[in-house]
């Protein structure tokens, strides 16, 4: 007679849950330093840093994803005026490299887009790859006449409405509208002070 072998059942880490929540002061270093791995420490010479510069995201909209208690994500939407129409920009999204295909960037995503929309944001717009950004809704389809502070490739710039027609005839720069953050204030050095 053959014995009966109970399953054994392994959680690998890839059995993890992840949770999406809005984005902590103690996120921020890790959230650097994912982006430095993901985008390279020039991320900051990207255009659409220059709709990031010196502004604070839009309230509510910055979300870290976070698993087994460690940061593995985040995604952040910024306000903008896209040729005069009210928006969001969305981004970076990234993923830890060891955490991908989990479903943690789909579920910031659409965690994100239903923030804003509930927040009754009219359109998102984002520079990123079509192919995955498609399955969320996004589509270059309102974009062809906006512009970014900067160089881009066209079929990069992507969109989605949340209110109909929100970019119908979009046309002109996307520029950022978002709070300012308060300068930095300059600390000089101590001997400074004491000569
Ligand atoms: C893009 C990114 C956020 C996806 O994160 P993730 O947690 O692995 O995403 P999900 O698990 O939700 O989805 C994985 C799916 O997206 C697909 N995918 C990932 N990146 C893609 C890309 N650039 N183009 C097309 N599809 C892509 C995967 O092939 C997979 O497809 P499947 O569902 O058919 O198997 C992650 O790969 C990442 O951080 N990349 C580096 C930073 C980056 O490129 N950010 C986006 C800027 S365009």
């Amino acid at each position: 007679m053959t014995a009966f072998r109970k399953p054994q059942v392994a959680l690998t880490s890839k059995a993890a849950p992840f949770a999406i929540r809005s984005e902590r002061a103690v996120d921020v270093a890790a959230r650097e330093a994912l982006l430095d791995a993901c985008f390279g420490e020039d991320r900051h010479d990207r255009t659409c840093q220059r709709l990031r510069d010196g502004r604070a995201p839009a309230a509510g909209l910055a979300l870290s994803a976070v698993r087994e208690g460690t940061f593995v994500g985040t995604v952040r939407l910024w306000h903008v005026s896209a040729g005069g129409r009210p928006a969001l920009v969305l981004g970076p999204l990234a993923v830890d490299p060891a955490c991908r295909e989990l479903g943690i960037g789909a579920a910031l995503m659409k965690q994100a887009l239903a923030a804003a929309r509930a927040r009754r944001h009219d359109a998102v717009i984002l520079l990123g790859d079509a192919p995955y950004y498609a399955r969320f809704g996004f589509s270059a389809d309102q974009t062809g006449a906006l512009m970014l502070p900067g160089p881009f490739e066209r079929d990069r710039l992507l969109a989605i409405e949340f209110t109909g027609g929100a970019l119908e005839g979009a046309e002109g720069m996307i520029i950022p509208t978002g709070a300012r953050l308060p300068k930095r204030r300059v600390v000089r050095p101590l001997e400074a002070h004491a000569a």
